[in-house]
């Protein structure tokens, strides 16, 4: 619960604070950055996918043969946001190897800071999937929105949304946009600057995964 928001979660785990401190720091090199981004996917995602449905299968121990719940359909999308979106997916992918996917390319304009799309697949059909969308960084929520309005627009319904760093204005256009969609933030930060940057923030996400500048 996040404010008003239900489907809001704020992860309150010390180990994602504690590995979300690491990441801030100017002085963390590419490498540690994102091993840092993977490790606080696993953690994240091992909350947001609480909710995983279970079935019953029959196995055999050493002693002897019981039901035990094993996950229920293995139907689950993980959709990156380019660029920086890449850097979570093995993160999510070392809990659920067999998910599929897909991508969704956007950057964000320097100027007007609206969101412009460039490379868009997914897993097809993606009605039936979970679908766990995740980008690092939460800010205005014009590259979230865009995402989700095209996932929808494909036919995906169950979408779940991973935001490492979240800023409050990022976080209330997107419910106010989808107010369907599960949504898990790892920190909300204090607001957006003049340049539309998180503050206090960890800087530009893409750039500092992929020690580009
Ligand atoms: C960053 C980030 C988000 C977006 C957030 O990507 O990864 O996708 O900005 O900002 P918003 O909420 O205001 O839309 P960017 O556009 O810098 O692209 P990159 O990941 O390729 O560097
Ligand atoms: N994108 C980033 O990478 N960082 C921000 O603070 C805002 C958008």
């Amino acid at each position: 619960m996040y404010g008003k928001y239900e489907n809001v979660t704020e992860l309150d785990h010390p180990l994602i604070k504690h590995k979300i401190t690491m990441l801030r720091s100017v002085d963390t090199g590419t490498n540690e950055f994102r091993k840092l981004i993977e490790e606080i996917a696993t953690l994240m995602g091992y909350e947001a996918l609480r909710d995983l449905p279970l079935e019953d299968i029959e196995v055999t121990t050493p002693i002897e043969t019981c039901k035990s719940p094993v996950i229920a359909g293995k139907k689950l999308a993980i959709i990156p946001i380019l660029r920086a979106g890449l850097g979570m997916v093995n993160g999510i992918l070392n809990l659920t190897p067999t998910a599929k996917v897909g991508h969704v390319g956007l950057y964000r304009d320097p100027v007007t800071h609206e969101p412009h799309d460039y490379y868009c697949k997914l897993p097809n059909p993606i009605s039936l999937r979970t679908i766990i969308v995740l980008d690092p960084m939460l800010a205005t929520g014009g590259s979230a929105c865009a995402a989700v309005d095209f996932i929808k627009k494909q036919g995906g319904k169950k979408i779940k949304f991973m935001a490492i760093i979240a800023a409050p204005e990022g976080i209330e256009r997107l419910m106010s946009e989808h107010p369907d969609i599960q949504l898990y933030i790892g920190n909300v930060d204090r607001e957006l600057n003049e340049d539309c940057y998180i503050c206090p923030g960890l800087g530009d996400c893409g750039d500092r995964i992929f020690g580009t500048k």
